[in-house]
């Protein structure tokens, strides 16, 4: 094994969930997808002799050395886990970090960030690891961020394609049929998963018959749709949208906000819209035809969304 003596930089994409958040965590299915117009990116860069691992969160201002970094660091737990991956010594290095995914808004952030360390620190010390591999690392890093992750963020921001996620079952990518136009539009209201997902497991452990039907219904609807999309049956993909936005407000995720630019979405044109992640806040998603896209943009900022972006959704080789 060898280090390298010259920087090396990865970066990962951010990812949007477009069916099935929430029912994900409770056994069922769920579909999610890249959005490459987001990154994260880390760079490592070799450093004086004895001088250790440096880890910089650029964005954040934050400087700290591996060695005195809190257990529960999510970078330094990165770091370590790569290390230990590649039964590796501890490099002479600054590895830096910077990101373009907004925080706690369901856009894959954390999953992002570690992806691209794991992926920029194996690269340093000579190593192309697996998709498979970083995931599984990755997905430990998540912990953190979520307490119970389904493993859908680690999964598709590894893999960068887009999948059908099961919790517990192998990865299978998803051949998109006919490409498609998506405008994910930012309520700017934070939103940390892990409160959201833990509230949704106390209201499921006081009436699990009413949840569960709930959870049913959603994955069935993610069915539908991941037939829909390797059928290239777009059209369908709107309804089912729909479909699902209705079933997360029953399960007390979604917000004045979300509903409002999901109302906004319909009416200015889109195909079908609902929240996206874990809800709450973070973002809401809208399925466009390409003619309408600059319409429905222009209403959601109007409606008072901080931020939209449009990304075409396809299968990459
Ligand atoms: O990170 P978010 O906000 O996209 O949430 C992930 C989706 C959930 O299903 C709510 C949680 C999970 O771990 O799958």
């Amino acid at each position: 094994m060898s280090t390298r003596t010259s920087p090396q930089t990865a970066s990962a994409p951010g990812k949007v969930i477009l069916f099935g958040e929430h029912a994900v965590v409770h056994g069922r299915p769920a579909i999610a997808v890249p959005v490459t117009q987001v990154q994260a990116t880390a760079t490592v860069e070799p450093a004086p002799s004895g001088s250790g691992l440096t880890l910089i969160a650029s964005d954040l201002g934050q400087s700290i050395s591996l060695a005195a970094a809190p257990r529960d660091e999510p970078l330094a737990v990165a770091a370590r886990l790569t290390l230990a991956h590649l039964s590796s010594f501890e490099p002479d290095a600054t590895l830096t970090v910077s990101s373009t995914i907004p925080i706690a808004s369901g856009l894959g952030s954390g999953a992002a960030v570690s992806t691209a360390l794991v992926r920029a620190l194996a690269g340093f010390l000579g190593h192309t690891l697996e998709s498979a591999v970083i995931s599984t690392l990755v997905f430990e890093v998540e912990k953190i961020h979520h307490g119970t992750p389904s493993g859908i963020d680690n999964t598709v921001v590894a893999y960068e394609q887009p999948v059908y996620f099961v919790r517990g079952h192998p990865v299978e990518r998803l051949t998109v049929g006919a490409p498609f136009t998506l405008l994910i539009g930012d309520t700017g209201a934070r939103s940390p998963t892990k409160s959201v997902v833990e509230h949704v497991r106390r209201t499921w452990k006081r009436d699990p018959a009413r949840y569960d039907a709930l959870f049913d219904q959603m994955g069935d609807v993610t069915d539908e749709a991941s037939r829909a999309i390797e059928a290239g049956d777009v059209d369908a993909l709107g309804p089912l949208m729909d479909e699902n936005h209705a079933l997360l407000i029953e399960l007390g995720v979604s917000s004045s906000q979300l509903d409002e630019l999901v109302e906004v979405a319909r009416f200015s044109g889109a195909m079908g819209a609902k929240l996206s992640g874990a809800g709450r806040g973070g973002n809401m998603i809208a399925l466009v035809e390409e003619d309408f896209a600059e319409e429905v943009t222009e209403a959601l900022r109007e409606a008072g969304a901080v931020r939209v972006i449009c990304t075409r959704v396809t299968t990459t080789e």
